[in-house]
């Protein structure tokens, strides 16, 4: 049996041994910790913490592996719940276009943004893919991702959306982390359907769904609802369609817009909504008593030149709210969790405390990962980040362009050491 000790921890962070199923309202300002603390590992999961003055009751030491982790933090690695991290090529293009003014909707209505990296991805294999989306989620292992979710939605065709769907499957294969797989080919309307909606929304819900059904490539349905997208009407009959086929729904939901995303998200029960820059007392209103996460991408906010959403207004009105980094090549191009952090605290107005929860427990809840991810939990894989030695969770997002990871451990194994 493996088993590894990790002692001289500064902070345990995100200790729970019975953990809610997300954390809400005032409650996520509550971040349970223990100080000078050690954290015991056992066949890749947690198996037991204390502190320092108590030493742990192992009975056998022998084959024990002891980590020092030299007054730093340990915290759970984080969950990242919304990524496009397979993707073929860049788009600094429409980035300096939009520093020369144009908007990211100007951009689409000439054929580009998603459309740009759909006609890319089009004429990329299925080993080029796995290739470079393998490069990107070796890189945002080493920044602390320890679960993520990732979407397809730029094939936009039925070869092509299986195909990007199977190159996610291939990434679960390798690991060493878990991946939960969207299905998104409600992303935008494809040129070849551009004066026939009905059509490729039949396409998704007669061909696609269940397809990838039957070869159980994906874990969530996903629609893309905003002007010049989808409608709330084609979005709730695309998401009802992927739930009869055992796909739960997601919503990227008002990111340039009040678009009604929310509400139909809330209405079939989605396991998130995202984005969520156009809310308003209304959205707030639908969000409560549901079971959605409401789901914060500050990147794309940022990235976008976007307004931020009301984070605080909703924490306030007693929601849950999550976080993820919404990687991807046209609003977003990097899965930097860290930085996440630091823009939910300082534009957002969220404290350590809340931003920390933000992605760990509810991103867990937001992916379907709450029984085995998200939290410093007796039977949970251990999945976690060590950080240098820093004074406290108060430094993580204050750093805001330092590396402060000194290793990082999945399912137990050391998968980053510095
Ligand atoms: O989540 N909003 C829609 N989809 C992506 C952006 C995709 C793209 O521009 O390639 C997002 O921001
Ligand atoms: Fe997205």
């Amino acid at each position: 049996m493996q088993k590894i000790l990790i002692k001289n921890i500064r902070s345990l962070v995100q200790t729970r041994t019975e953990p809610p199923h997300w954390v809400a309202g005032k409650d996520m300002a509550v971040l349970p910790e223990i100080h000078d603390a050690w954290l015991a590992i056992e066949d890749g999961k947690i198996a037991d913490f204390g502190t320092m003055d108590e030493w742990p009751g192992i009975s056998d030491w022998s084959g024990l592996e002891i980590i020092d982790a030299e007054d730093g933090l340990v915290l759970p690695a984080w969950c990242d719940s919304h990524t496009h991290l397979v993707f073929a090529g860049s788009r600094e293009g429409e980035f300096v276009d939009r520093i020369r003014g144009l908007s990211y909707e100007d951009i689409a209505a000439r054929g580009g943004g998603i459309l740009n990296s759909a006609r890319k991805l089009r004429n990329a294999s299925e080993d080029e893919l796995f290739a470079s989306a393998s490069k990107r989620l070796d890189e945002i292992i080493r920044q602390g991702t320890g679960a993520v979710e990732i979407k397809s939605g730029y094939g936009l065709s039925l070869e092509s959306e299986l195909k990007m769907l199977r190159v996610i499957k291939r990434l679960r294969e390798r690991g060493p982390i878990p991946v939960k797989a969207t299905l998104l080919a409600a992303h935008a309307f494809p040129e070849e359907f551009k004066n026939n909606r009905e059509g490729y929304i039949r396409l998704i819900t007669d061909e696609l769904i269940p397809a990838v059904a039957a070869e159980k490539l994906a874990d969530f349905c996903d629609v893309f609802c905003e002007r010049n997208y989808f409608t709330p009407e084609e979005t709730i009959h695309i998401l009802t369609v992927g739930l009869k086929h055992g796909l739960r729904p997601k919503v990227h939901a008002n990111q340039l817009s009040a678009s009604g995303g929310v509400q139909a998200g809330t209405q079939v029960s989605a396991i998130s909504v995202d984005h969520l820059e156009y809310v308003g007392d209304a959205e707030i209103a639908a969000l409560k008593n549901s079971t959605t996460m409401p789901t914060l991408l500050p990147g794309a906010a940022f990235f976008l030149g976007l307004p931020w959403p009301p984070a605080r207004q909703m924490i306030d009105a007693g929601l849950p709210v999550s976080v993820a980094s919404d990687y991807n090549p046209g609003s977003n191009p990097t899965g930097n969790m860290h930085l996440l952090l630091s823009m939910l605290c300082i534009t957002h107005k969220l404290t350590p405390e809340e931003a920390i929860n933000a992605a760990t427990i509810n991103a867990a809840y937001a992916m379907d990962l709450s029984a085995t991810h998200g939290s410093i939990t007796p039977g949970k894989q251990a999945n976690i980040i060590i950080t240098k030695p820093i004074s406290g969770i108060a430094y993580l997002p204050y750093a805001f362009g330092s590396d402060l990871i000194s290793k990082v451990l999945i399912d137990g194994k050391i998968v980053r050491h510095d």
